[in-house]
């Protein structure tokens, strides 16, 4: 059972061609594991967070309503989001059994995709918090006291939030990752079909890059199957309504702030 598909080139080389797709069931297996894993686990087991006791905010100078996501940040999730779930159905699909001319939706969703990236960096860098979304050491030491508290050792409680707790942060790394692997090999892969882009030019470069291309390609896009899972089954968790709901309206309520969030971390004073 091999991971990847191979053929033999004009030239007599054997060359990989596109990943095995058999992985696609892989990725929704591991994507199914992980949430019936978390459900039971919260179910049986789960407990109220408990925060250590930080710097206290200063109440009055807070609005009710949490500024958290501007209304071009939403739109740009949203945007990206109805891309994604349009690439992961043109993708895949017809492999597993729903034919139709899938490559032209494709092509079109992975452009709108790549131009909404390209939106989000710029947006990122120059108009929004930049550091926000990366880990700090904050975030780290209290990951690890939360993993040893999980195990049962006598370590403080963790202090709260910024504006993304560590998981978020984590999951936007790999997402980056995946997604900027799909993008930039999707739209060499653009090349080798016909688009409204630039001429077809299939013999860009050799058999076994094109090859190496698909598979990256491939294997970035089943991961986002699993990815994509994940974050849609955090995203509709009752204790994450309230993030969720921000990134409908906005704003999240200043109780949910007040008892997740570090005003040290995140100041929104002021900001209404
Ligand atoms: C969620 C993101 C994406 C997923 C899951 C995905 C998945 C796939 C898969 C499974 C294939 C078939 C590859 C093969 O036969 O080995 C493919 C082909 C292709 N994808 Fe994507 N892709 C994504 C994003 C993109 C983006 C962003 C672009 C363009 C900017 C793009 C452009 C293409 C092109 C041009 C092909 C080649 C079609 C062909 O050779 O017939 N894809 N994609």
């Amino acid at each position: 059972m091999g991971f990847l598909k191979w053929a033999t080139s004009p030239w007599g080389q054997t060359v990989p061609i596109h990943i095995a797709w058999f992985l696609i069931w892989v990725a929704v297996i591991v994507g199914l594991v992980f949430l019936i894993v978390h459900a039971a686990y919260m179910l049986l087991f789960g407990k109220e967070k408990e925060f250590a006791q930080g710097a206290t905010a200063n109440v009055s100078a807070l609005p009710n309503r949490i500024p958290r996501h501007s209304l071009a940040a939403r739109l740009f999730h949203w945007v990206m989001a109805a891309a994604m779930f349009t690439l992961l159905y043109t993708a895949f699909m017809p492999r597993i059994g729903t034919r139709f001319p899938w490559v032209t939706y494709h092509w079109i969703a992975g452009t709108v995709l790549a131009v909404s990236i390209v939106f989000h960096i710029v947006h990122a860098t120059f108009y929004m918090d930049f550091w926000s979304i990366w880990p700090d050491w904050t975030d780290l030491v209290d990951g690890a006291r939360r993993v040893l508290r999980f195990f049962g050792k006598p370590v403080p409680p963790p202090r709260k939030f910024a504006k993304y707790p560590l998981e978020n942060k984590l999951f936007h790394g790999v997402v980056m990752l995946c997604g900027l692997s799909v993008i930039v090999t999707g739209v060499l892969m653009m090349s080798r079909i016909r688009t409204i882009f630039f001429p077809r030019n299939p013999y860009l470069y050799s058999d076994m890059t094109w090859g190496l291309m698909y598979v990256l390609h491939g294997l970035a896009g089943v991961g986002l199957i699993s990815l994509v899972m994940m974050h849609v089954y955090f995203g509709i968790r009752p204790e994450k309504w309230a993030i969720t709901k921000s990134m409908i309206l906005g704003w999240m309520s200043r109780d949910f702030y007040l008892k997740e969030h570090d005003p040290k971390r995140w100041n929104v004073e002021g900001k209404g």
